[in-house]
């Protein structure tokens, strides 16, 4: 309809249909039409006042025999479609398939960087956020037909290991790393630090144990590797815990061969400067502070990996954008290693690295109980949500099938939605009411729509391939829920540009409440056959849209809760 309708005013305007249909609008209320035309931009052109173009555009349309009639209003020509053939066309629509996808993304690849804790620390909530964002940007770019490649780039390598390997073979032991984990690396840590302190000497001989490992020290590595793989086996356990996964673990060390390359290519084109006996690329002229590559030990740093592995990534993927989801913390260092790509000489770095920033998560409110001291684990935050969906359960619907894994999916939606539902600048709060509230703006509230669509489905008798009668769906409350679900692919593509989950989920949340208008306005389980039937249809689309919505975010939908 929406292509019958920009046809109709390109002709009668005289216009290319790609002006119109960049042009043409969805007015926020029913009573402003289905469809809306702004006249002001055409106004310089035209010399005419907009609402004079309205009205000409108006005259030049006349009669057509999808639209009920037109109104001036303002600088607006609006457009009432006739209902049913309007029904008829939203319904068939979101009905298809492929409904919300598309295939701007076809043999087009994306790079999204994102979760990346750092071995031997806490999996902490931070790093929940960037493994929530960055699993619906890939989930949302795949289905615009991108093929994603999900990297976790594990903090994986630098000096704090040679740290470790010292405090390790000084107080720890093979039983309590191998019993309590990163726990007790983050301990000898800390413990490191702490005689530091009070003797220099762990300092260097924790810089030569880097060195070590630089240069392929055998006993070195050994007991590295024995870290990350450690460390690996409880970030999968809280990955597990969120259905997630990622293609490529290629952390920080899988680049430190990589590293001299980045060192000739800044040397070859005269970016690299000495600076106190490190090496550096000087950003003045932009503003930044300098790009440290190389420190005075000849060792590598983190810039310098990053540049290893954007290049790696470009000839290993060919990719179109290259995603960073991090804390706003790393704003800086991101502005300067995409700089210093572009130095060398690649245009494409402008548009293709993308730093995408995150708010911070408070807890206040959410009590946990911590394993040791203050450090929280993002998995006891799940853990915990799924325990408090279970004492909800137990208390409501005792008898519920598959407690558990309902608990799990209604627990663990529950914080994803929490995280994805504002912007992602914003700062996010838990408070466990609020997260969990049935009623309220929530992932189990959407959840439990996506269930209520299930059960009437279930219950009422209801004939999927029974030939719809659209003039039995014109009530105002089925339209605007039929609507509401149309905005789908377009909400879609929205999300990707502006890197925006947000705006999948506020989606879901605004179907699950139009739904839920239809239902109190519409009954479903009516005696006659032909209303049950084409009412039952909107329940029907309702469920599958809420239920791709949320799969977008990386959230799942029990059939009963
Ligand atoms: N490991 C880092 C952290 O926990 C995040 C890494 C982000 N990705 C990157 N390519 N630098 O803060």
């Amino acid at each position: 309809m929406k292509t019958k309708v920009i046809d109709i005013i390109a002709k009668a305007a005289n216009l290319d249909t790609e002006t119109v249909s960049n042009l043409i609008e969805i007015p926020p209320k029913a009573d402003m039409g289905d469809y809306a035309f702004p006249c002001f931009q055409l106004a310089k052109t035209l010399r005419k006042a907009p609402p004079m173009i309205a009205t000409d555009i108006a005259q030049a349309i006349g009669e057509q025999d999808i639209i009920e009639r037109l109104e001036v209003k303002g600088a607006y020509l609006n457009f009432f479609l006739k209902k049913e053939m309007f029904v008829k066309d939203m319904v068939e629509k979101s009905t298809a398939v492929n409904f919300g996808s598309s295939t701007i993304g076809e043999g087009k690849s994306i790079c999204i960087d994102y979760s990346s804790p750092n071995v031997a620390k806490n999996f902490h909530v931070g790093h929940l956020r960037t493994t929530i964002i960055g699993n619906a940007l890939y989930k949302i770019y795949s289905k615009l037909g991108y093929k994603v490649e999900r990297i976790n780039h594990l903090g994986d390598w630098g000096t704090q290991f040679g740290k470790l390997i010292v405090a390790y073979k000084a107080w720890g032991s093979k039983e309590a790393v191998e019993k309590d984990g990163v726990a007790e690396l983050m301990k000898l840590y800390v413990k490191f630090h702490d005689e530091a302190e009070k003797d220099d000497s762990l300092n260097d001989q924790a810089r030569d144990w880097f060195t070590q490992m630089e240069h392929g020290n055998e006993e070195a590595l050994e007991i590295w590797q024995w870290f990350v793989d450690i460390s690996l086996k409880e970030y999968k356990g809280t990955y597990e815990l969120l259905g997630m996964e990622f293609d490529h673990y290629l952390g920080e060390s899988f680049y430190r061969d990589k590293t001299s390359d980045v060192v000739s290519r800044l040397t070859d084109a005269n970016l690299l400067k000495e600076s106190e006996g490190a090496k550096i690329v000087d950003l003045e002229e932009y503003n930044m502070a300098p790009c440290l590559i190389m420190k005075k030990d000849g060792s590598s740093i983190y810039a310098t990996r990053d540049l290893a592995a954007i290049f790696y990534r470009k000839a290993t993927w060919n990719f179109e954008k290259c995603l960073y989801v991090t804390g706003q913390e790393q704003k800086l260092h991101f502005a300067q290693v995409f700089k210093v790509v572009e130095l060398l000489g690649n245009e494409w770095a402008k548009d293709s690295l993308v730093h995408i920033p995150y708010g911070l998560v408070s807890l206040e409110g959410a009590k946990l109980s911590t394993r040791s001291g203050n450090i929280i684990y993002a998995e006891d935050i799940l853990l915990e949500a799924i325990s408090k969906v279970k004492e909800i359960i137990a208390e409501k619907n005792p008898d519920l099938a598959d407690k558990d894994e309902v608990a799990k999916i209604v627990g663990v939606g529950a914080i994803i939605f929490n995280d994805l539902y504002n912007q992602r600048i914003k700062d996010v709060s838990f408070k466990w009411d609020k997260v969990l509230n049935f009623d309220g703006e929530t992932g189990p509230y959407v959840q439990y729509t996506y269930c209520r669509c299930a059960s009437i489905l279930r219950t009422i008798a209801y004939n999927p391939n029974a030939d719809i009668d659209y003039s039995l769906l014109l009530d105002d409350e089925a339209i605007a829920l039929l609507k509401e679900i149309n905005r789908f692919p377009q909400v879609v593509a929205d999300a990707a540009e502006k890197y925006e989950p947000c705006i999948v989920a506020r989606f879901a949340m605004d179907v699950a409440q139009s739904f839920s208008r239809f239902y109190n306005a519409c009954r479903v389980n009516v005696e006659d056959d032909a209303l049950r039937n084409a009412r039952g249809k909107l329940v029907e689309i309702t469920k599958t849209t809420l239920k791709d919505a949320l799969d977008l975010l990386g959230i799942n939908c029990p059939e009963q809760m």
